[in-house]
């Protein structure tokens, strides 16, 4: 069943990547950033268990395995980590990254997710599936596999294409099977070259500026996108039935902000005729309006964990924890009236900021709670004007994915 993709990411191991890197750079990403999976997974506060366990499902040259092991090492957590795949070449590349930063908390294992209930694996605090469930001959079971390996609090960061900003992949991908679909890989990949250099100025693929890995990952790049034996993208409706047949239930997507229709518009009455619709439909006309996402980065839990997962800045205990930004450095840049500037993938777009936003941000530091931000604050509002500047900040930064909530443990 899964025997050409195997030798595929035998021979293309995916993405491409060199382990003597891991001494010049720490490639962090989404899903499984340290700071997010405690914000949608754990509401903000880490389970008090003594070790976290975690599998990296399909974890291929290792981008989450390896900031996964190192941003859990440097925050001085203990976490047990199984990073499973079906390629040896993959997973050996994984591995040389993680003995080069001198890593010890991760353990390989190679075989197919399918095989996972005979593996004696689990259960698991934390599952990342990235860029795998649209590869597997029956994404549904394959996800139903993985919750069933979830403990009943855990959650899993997934990510998986979507159908507009491949616009043109799948002609490709149907052209290359007519013309070179039974030929050995090195014709297929020579034969795509050549379809790539020939495309008319009106191809999609040829129009399309959100796909690049066919002109920056080499043979790889190529390969995975345009080659590759089995490839699906899924809708934001067509990725809730997903969830559904996999016993999952969605927490929030990457960048947020990019799933609400209301920063695309600017005509209000479209804004208010956008109003009535719930989270889920709000996020599946935004995807429709934009036309450039693609891929959908989300996190989900299982459909029996009634709890409230996802951190929120609701009391003045909340710990606000910039992602990557230093919030002095931000804070300086940051001038009274000015507006978050962002380009989504050739859509620009605007979000708001509170008037003292860079007197807030100067005093995030990752530690101190909403309630200590308000007492040092200089000229001080009350709290109910502190709070309400406080959530226009965050729902701006949170929205890009750029500011969570930590809360302390109970
Ligand atoms: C596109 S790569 C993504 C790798 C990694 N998750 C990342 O995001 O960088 C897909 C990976 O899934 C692995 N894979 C595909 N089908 C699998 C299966 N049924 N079980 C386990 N691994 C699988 C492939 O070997 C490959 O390494």
């Amino acid at each position: 069943m899964n025997d050409d993709l195997r030798v595929q990411y035998e021979i293309y191991p995916y993405p491409p990547r060199d382990p003597e890197e891991e001494a010049n750079r720490l490639i962090t990403g989404s899903p499984s950033h340290i700071a997010e999976i405690e914000h949608h997974i754990f509401a903000g506060t880490r389970p008090a268990a003594d070790t976290l366990n975690i599998l990296v499902a399909g974890g291929g040259t290792g981008d989450a395995t390896v900031m996964l092991a190192q941003q859990h090492a440097s925050a001085g957590i203990s976490v047990d980590i199984v990073h499973l795949d079906i390629s040896e070449a993959s997973s050996a590349i994984a591995k040389a990254r993680i003995d080069a930063r001198g890593l010890d908390n991760v353990r390989f294992v190679q075989g197919p997710i399918e095989s996972l209930p005979d593996l004696g694996l689990g259960p698991f605090d934390y599952i990342d599936c990235c860029g795998v469930l649209h590869h597997l001959a029956d994404p549904g079971a394959g996800l139903k596999i993985l919750r069933n390996a979830l403990a009943l609090r855990g959650g899993m960061g997934i990510m998986v294409y979507a159908p507009l900003g491949r616009n043109g992949v799948y002609h490709a991908q149907a052209m290359l099977n007519m013309i070179a679909g039974n030929a050995p890989d090195d014709q297929r990949i020579a034969t795509a070259k050549q379809l790539l250099s020939n495309l008319p100025a009106s191809n999609w693929l040829k129009r399309n500026p959100h796909v690049g890995d066919h002109t920056s990952l080499g043979d790889a790049g190529i390969y995975d996108l345009l080659l590759h034996r089995r490839d699906r993208a899924y809708s934001v409706p067509e990725l809730v039935g997903l969830l559904q047949q996999g016993g999952m239930r969605p927490v929030n997507f990457t960048d947020p902000a990019r799933y609400e229709p209301s920063i695309y518009l600017a005509d209000r009455d479209l804004i208010e005729k956008c109003r009535p619709m719930n989270w889920l439909q709000r996020c599946a006309f935004a995807e429709l309006l934009a036309g450039n996402m693609k891929t959908h980065i989300l996190y989900a839990v299982r459909d029996d964990n009634g709890n409230n997962t996802l951190a929120v800045p609701d009391t003045p205990d909340a710990i606000p924890v910039m992602r990557d930004d230093d919030g002095l450095t931000l804070a300086a840049q940051v001038k009274p009236g000015m507006s978050l500037n962002i380009d989504f993938e050739g859509v620009k777009v605007s979000l708001p900021l509170p008037e003292r936003a860079g007197d807030i941000l100067a005093l995030i530091d990752g530690e101190h709670p909403l309630s200590a931000i308000h007492a040092q604050m200089e000229n001080a509002p009350d709290w109910e004007n502190f709070k309400r500047d406080f959530d226009r900040l965050y729902g701006s930064f949170y929205g890009l994915s750029r500011m969570f909530i930590s809360k302390p443990a109970g």
